[in-house]
């Protein structure tokens, strides 16, 4: 297990997080009728408090063929993305959003694979092997129905007692980029080593996947605390860039730091995993084209040159967001239109028929001649 411990590699929240959408969701007078719950959600919280954003979600779109996984960002500049305020996760307060601006999510899928842009506006920094020196991001998905977005999953067993038997249902699938040992434009995520010992690690980019219960029960895809599953694999890929990058035919580690420090620009991370994997072990979220999934965002940046820590992240809300795959609309209209006569536009037919003669029969009966069955009716009336 590479993924212990506080630091870079520690993402979202370590401590309780508010859950006023709940509250919001429920009118006054319902919440009333459960006072004891809701009142203790609040304990739990604390003195400060989150709303989270309830109007937003990602569509991820069926656009295949577009996109190329180079961390560059202009294949998706006619894919509308959502913009989000990046507050602190642990103290989402407006005074301390993250002051580079807001960042875009899109989205989209071309039927087998889910693809990810994250676009963020923040001046040039890198420092080659050192990952809390530079930016980094995380996604994070809800695995069982139970996860919340709040404590990674929100299991309340502690480190020693969480396992799959005792947090069922709260897993959540965190997928981590670290760009310290990663090239800009360079591929990282799955590759034949680590996916070949099976676990979700990244020796070359650390770009892993990873699952979690709570967190402090967070663990590389194929390990856990009751054993490891070789199985495992890490789904992911992805790749980073930087705006201020005039070099386009591809860095090798050498030119690090790739770019001088300080430079304005939008930094870019792009991802795609496969809707499905062939994770058996509830380790990873499945995607379905028409269903909705509830993910997250993470985002950390040494701020005026200091480390971050784990648990000092930005994120897009301060619960799930939505995460709509849609169907491929053309094609859908197509299938519609193709066959005029097949069996369900014939019993389409049938149905209509069916309901005009009942109509024809109900009318009758309340507007045509009394008849005997009505009588009885009139008598216990009477
Ligand atoms: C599981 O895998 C991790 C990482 O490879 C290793 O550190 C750990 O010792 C393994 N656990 C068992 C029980 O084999
Ligand atoms: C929990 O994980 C262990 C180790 O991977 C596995 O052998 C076991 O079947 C799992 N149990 C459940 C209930 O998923």
């Amino acid at each position: 297990m590479r993924d212990s411990g506080p630091s870079p590699l520690d993402p979202f929240a370590r401590h309780t997080m508010p859950r006023i959408s709940v509250v919001l969701l429920l009118p006054l007078l319902l919440l009333s009728l459960w006072p004891t719950a809701r009142v203790s959600s609040h304990h739990e919280s604390g003195q400060w408090s989150c709303e989270p954003e309830l109007e937003v979600r990602i569509e991820a779109g069926f656009k295949p063929g577009i996109i190329t996984l180079d961390g560059h960002g202009d294949d998706w500049k006619d894919i509308e993305g959502s913009e989000f305020s990046l507050l602190p996760a642990l103290d989402p307060d407006a005074d301390k959003e993250y002051g580079g601006g807001k960042m875009t999510v899109k989205a989209l899928h071309d039927g087998t694979s889910v693809f990810f842009l994250l676009q963020v506006d923040g001046n040039y920094v890198y420092s080659k092997g050192e990952s809390p020196k530079c930016p980094s991001v995380a996604l994070m998905f809800q695995i069982g129905d139970s996860a919340t977005y709040h404590n990674m999953g929100g299991c309340k067993e502690g480190t020693d007692t969480c396992t799959n038997k005792t947090c069922k249902g709260h897993e959540v699938d965190i997928m981590h980029f670290s760009i310290g040992t990663a090239i800009p434009g360079r591929l990282y995520g799955g590759n034949p080593i680590d996916n070949g010992e099976g676990n979700g690690g990244d020796r070359f980019g650390h770009l892993v996947d990873l699952y979690a219960w709570s967190p402090h029960c967070r663990y590389i895809d194929g390990t856990g605390p009751t054993g490891n599953d070789s199985s495992a694999q890490n789904n992911w890929d992805g790749a980073w860039w930087h705006s201020s990058f005039n070099v386009h035919s591809g860095f090798v580690e050498e030119d690090s730091p790739y770019a001088s420090d300080g430079q304005k620009g939008t930094y870019y991370f792009e991802f795609s995993r496969p809707l499905r994997t062939m994770d058996r072990i509830q380790q990873d979220a499945q995607f379905a084209i028409g269903k909705s999934s509830k993910m997250s965002v993470a985002f950390w940046y040494p701020i005026n040159g200091n480390p971050w820590h784990g648990s000092g992240h930005f994120s897009i809300n301060c619960d799930w967001v939505p995460l709509d795959i849609s169907f491929g609309g053309s094609s859908l209209t197509r299938t519609a239109s193709q066959s005029s006569w097949d069996a369900t536009t014939a019993f389409s037919l049938l149905l209509s028929v069916v309901s005009l003669c009942l109509s024809v029969f109900v009318v009758y009966r309340v507007f045509g001649p009394r008849s005997i069955p009505y009588k009885p009716m009139e008598i216990a009336l009477g």
